[in-house]
């Protein structure tokens, strides 16, 4: 059976000036999948979420979600359908507490303009509590560490009660075992029912996380697959990954191939 296609882009292109940032972009998401988007830094891996999400206007190209043209939709628009992002750059309301910062989400999300402000505070509550964070949920943003910020960044995603969700380098930043518990995080999110874009550098994570992998550099498609596919193409090694990660990659499976 075809998987439906949650997210399709056409072509799309973003130029700042004379730098083509995202040219002609061809990618497919489908419906429930965990995509991972890597891709040196100054790829376009951001400016192309920053374009999808409406934060920035389009060059030129096609955005369809479920089958909507949504090319060039504000991003207030885009979330009322059910895309969400995280930023890169965490950006909290630093003065507010967590519970607000949660709040503001699920009042600009894909139900928020139907929910009363009682049923928000449930839902705000919930997510606290998904993302592991109850016990901080007075405190102001500003009190946080980075494994918590990037945490809140993620309860104020889901509270916009996303079908799509774009996580840029949530990962970033994190020691090994804050790593391997947003990993569980992410995917309880996808069984959740929400089906993610993740941009990742740590590609522990996108092995362990991802279905499929999608490969950007100089603002274009390098390569496609499987993890594994990706990770052995010449052309990604060559590009991203370097030797050094191939022949450690290598290593590593000729280890688990004895065991
Ligand atoms: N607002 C902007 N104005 C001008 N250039 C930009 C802007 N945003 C990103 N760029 C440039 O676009 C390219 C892609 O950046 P970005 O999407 O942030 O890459 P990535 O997320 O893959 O690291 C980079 O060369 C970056 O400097
Ligand atoms: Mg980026």
């Amino acid at each position: 059976m075809e998987r439906e296609v949650i997210l399709e882009s056409q072509s799309v292109t973003k130029h700042f000036g004379g730098l083509a940032a995202v040219e002609k972009v061809n990618m497919k998401i489908y419906q429930g999948e965990i995509l991972g988007l890597i891709g040196p830094n100054g790829a376009g891996k951001t400016t192309f979420v920053n374009i999808i999400t409406g934060m920035i206007p389009i060059t030129s190209g096609k955005v369809y979600f479920k089958g909507r043209d949504i090319t060039g939709w504000p991003a207030y628009k885009v979330g009322r359908i059910g895309i969400a992002r995280t930023f890169q750059i965490v950006k909290p309301f630093r003065g507010m507490s967590v519970r607000e910062n949660v709040a503001v989400g699920a009042m600009f999300g894909h139900t928020g303009h139907t929910r009363s402000s009682k049923e928000a505070l449930e839902k705000v509550d919930e997510l606290i509590d998904f993302v592991g964070m109850s016990h901080l949920k007075d405190r102001y943003a500003d009190e946080l560490t980075i494994p918590y910020l990037k945490r809140l960044e993620l309860a104020k995603a889901l509270a916009m009660e996303p079908e799509l969700l774009f996580l840029d380098e949530v990962m970033a930043g994190l020691h090994t075992k804050e790593i391997e518990s947003a990993m569980a995080l992410v995917r309880k999110i996808n069984e959740r029912g929400v089906t993610l874009l993740v941009i990742e550098h740590v590609m522990k994570a996108i092995v362990g996380i991802t279905n499929r992998v999608f490969v950007m550099n100089f603002g274009q498609e390098l390569a496609q697959g499987t993890p594994e596919e990706v990770l052995n193409h010449p052309v990604v090694i060559k590009a991203y990954l370097g030797e050094k990660f191939a022949q450690r990659h290598m290593k590593q499976k000729a280890v688990a191939a004895k065991v």
